[in-house]
């Protein structure tokens, strides 16, 4: 078991890894400091392990991105208000990536603020939406266009509920391992290529490992800027041209990610920042662990949304590119300059070098 402590303007976060959750009898109601406990969830989560939450209401959300709206929110709210939650009460969020965002936003907002935890049952959760403190929901097809910074109290991370996802879940979290081993990690990167079968096994001793030094770059990140007016968009890598094809070609976070971080480590090979075989180790590795590294895309529509992003700021966006492996650098381009070379991204891998 280890833990790290996040400290940002929005709130202190512990956050503890490998703690059997729902097997400590307790744990959750003392972390909650005896507070009456409202958990959010999804109705798959609930199935599956509903029968070891704390003894509390459940409010059940939908499963899925699509259920990331004000519209949930609003039915959330609705069952606060009728489960009388008042300044004392305690918000537990338990399942993926949704309901992490869901719970901490609901929390953040009602009563103009109840403390909340989080405890994280899919990988991508885990190393990303459950920590930081981004609490948020899309709107109009943009993607977490209304939210709030407010950290959880805790979050636990619990390895034994990844073995219940379905493989592309747990991909979908090594894609966000990977952009924080690219970013800020080079023993990350060299520890993902050596021990990738163990990995993907699930054993929780070195998923343990890569999600502590995940978190460990992250929590630098946000501790040093939580409301990402600089250094934070450092956690975007591959997310401009990855939210993109996200929202228009179907294709999951990790996937969509995984492409987005290969053409932004090409961008960076043109820009002269990052060698032909360092561009080649990040194709290999995102391979290597059954993720894709291009697609045919339809350029109109991906450069539409792009020109949608939301951190975009009149003709710029503030793009993420890999100034060598395991470090990165945000550089103000203009969206013209990416329809420009968009192509040349797009390559599939033999017309690298
Ligand atoms: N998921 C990116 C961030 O937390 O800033």
């Amino acid at each position: 078991m280890r833990s790290i402590e996040l400290q940002a303007a929005g709130g202190t976060s512990r956050i503890t890894l490998g703690l059997p959750v729902t097997s400590v009898p307790n744990l959750i109601p003392e972390l909650c400091q005896g507070r009456r406990i409202t958990v959010i969830t999804d109705g798959e989560v609930y199935a599956l392990h509903g029968d070891r939450f704390p003894e509390c209401n459940a409010v059940k959300i939908g499963e899925g991105e699509k259920g990331k709206t004000l519209e949930t929110v609003h039915r959330v709210y609705e069952a606060f208000l009728s489960l009388d939650l008042d300044r004392s009460s305690f918000i537990v969020g338990i399942g993926g990536g949704v309901v992490c965002d869901i719970a901490g936003f609901a929390a953040s907002t009602y009563l103009r603020g109840l403390p909340f935890g989080l405890v994280p049952t899919t990988l991508l959760a885990q190393v990303d939406a459950g920590v930081g403190g981004k609490n948020g929901v899309n709107f109009h097809g943009y993607k977490n266009l209304i939210g709030t910074f407010s950290q959880p109290q805790f979050v636990l991370c619990d390895f034994r509920f990844l073995k219940t996802l379905p493989m592309a879940e747990v991909r979908n979290g090594l894609a966000e391992v990977i952009k924080h081993a690219l970013i800020g990690d080079r023993d990350l990167l060299s520890r993902l290529e050596t021990e990738r079968e163990r990995i993907l096994s699930l054993r929780e001793d070195i998923i343990e490992e890569i999600v502590y030094a995940s978190l460990e770059a992250k929590v630098g990140i946000v501790s040093r800027d939580e409301k990402e007016g600089g250094e934070r968009r450092k956690l975007n890598f591959g997310h401009t041209f990855g939210h993109a094809i996200e929202k228009t070609m179907g294709l999951s976070h990790g996937e969509s990610v995984s492409i987005g971080m290969v053409m932004a480590a090409k961008l960076s090979m043109a820009m002269g920042l990052l060698a032909v075989h360092d561009v080649r180790r990040i194709q290999d590795m995102i391979e290597g662990y059954g993720l894709p590294t291009a697609t045919a895309l339809d350029k109109e529509s991906v450069i539409d949304a792009l020109g949608k992003d939301k951190k975009r700021e009149d003709e710029d966006i503030h793009f993420v590119l890999l100034d060598g492996i395991g470090a990165a650098r945000i550089e103000r381009l203009k969206l013209q300059e990416l329809v420009e070379v968009f192509d040349d991204l797009c390559e599939h891998r033999r017309a690298v070098g």
